[in-house]
């Protein structure tokens, strides 16, 4: 059977999949060049999506940003009634980072795109990390605790309904990760 003609070479590629790693050890106090994080966007939205909805949202925290949204997040938890220590941990987490970026995902019309929209987000999330990987960036994609709070979005810039699905956390190197290992793909090919 013909092979394809590779667009790059695919050692590459895989090297830089398999490379990628979520992982916190970065320099807190050096930033990331803000002209960078937009490539690493633009990047993000390369991923597929189906009915070409563009659901992808970003917002970038840097500085006393990353405070902000500490504290706006640390609020949401004191409201449920979180325990004093998870609030606190939350309130500075953001710091460790020198730029966040958080990634939402805007509401479809119905409950499906709005579900496909997910979907293509999440994508969105690892063109952006493998983006981070290949100019040597760190990288680390967390939850955040109330990704549907309204002040959260109205920070953000986010329309409501959006979810907050990713807070990337966004940095340089101070040391590497090791591998956590994958046990192999589970596949059943049916000839
Ligand atoms: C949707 C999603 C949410 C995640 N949220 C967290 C999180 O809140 N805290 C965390 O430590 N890791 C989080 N992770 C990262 C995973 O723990 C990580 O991908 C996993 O340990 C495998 O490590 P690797 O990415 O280096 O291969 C999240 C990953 C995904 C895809």
């Amino acid at each position: 059977m013909d092979q394809p003609a590779p667009v790059l070479d695919p050692r590459a590629t895989d090297a830089l999949i398999a490379s990628r790693r979520t992982c916190l050890r970065m320099d807190a106090d050096l930033a990331v060049d803000p002209t960078v994080i937009g490539e690493l966007c633009r990047l993000a939205t390369h991923a597929p999506n189906h009915h070409r909805t563009e659901p992808w949202r970003f917002a970038v925290f840097t500085g006393d940003g990353r405070r902000t949204l500490g504290d706006l997040l640390a609020g949401e938890l004191v409201r449920v009634g979180e325990a004093p220590e998870r609030v606190a941990k939350t309130r500075v987490k953001y710091l460790r980072a020198p730029a966040m970026v958080l990634v939402g995902s805007a509401a479809g019309p119905d409950e499906v795109t709005t579900e496909e929209n997910r979907d293509a987000v999440a994508a969105a999330v690892q063109n952006l990390l493998l983006g981070a990987t290949s100019r040597g960036l760190a990288s680390f994609w967390s939850s955040v605790a109330a990704p549907r709070s309204p002040a959260l979005l109205e920070l953000c810039g986010f329309e409501p309904g959006t979810v907050v699905i990713a807070a990337v956390y966004l940095g340089h190197p101070t040391a590497t990760c090791p591998p956590p290992g994958r046990s192999g793909p589970r596949v059943r090919w049916i000839g």
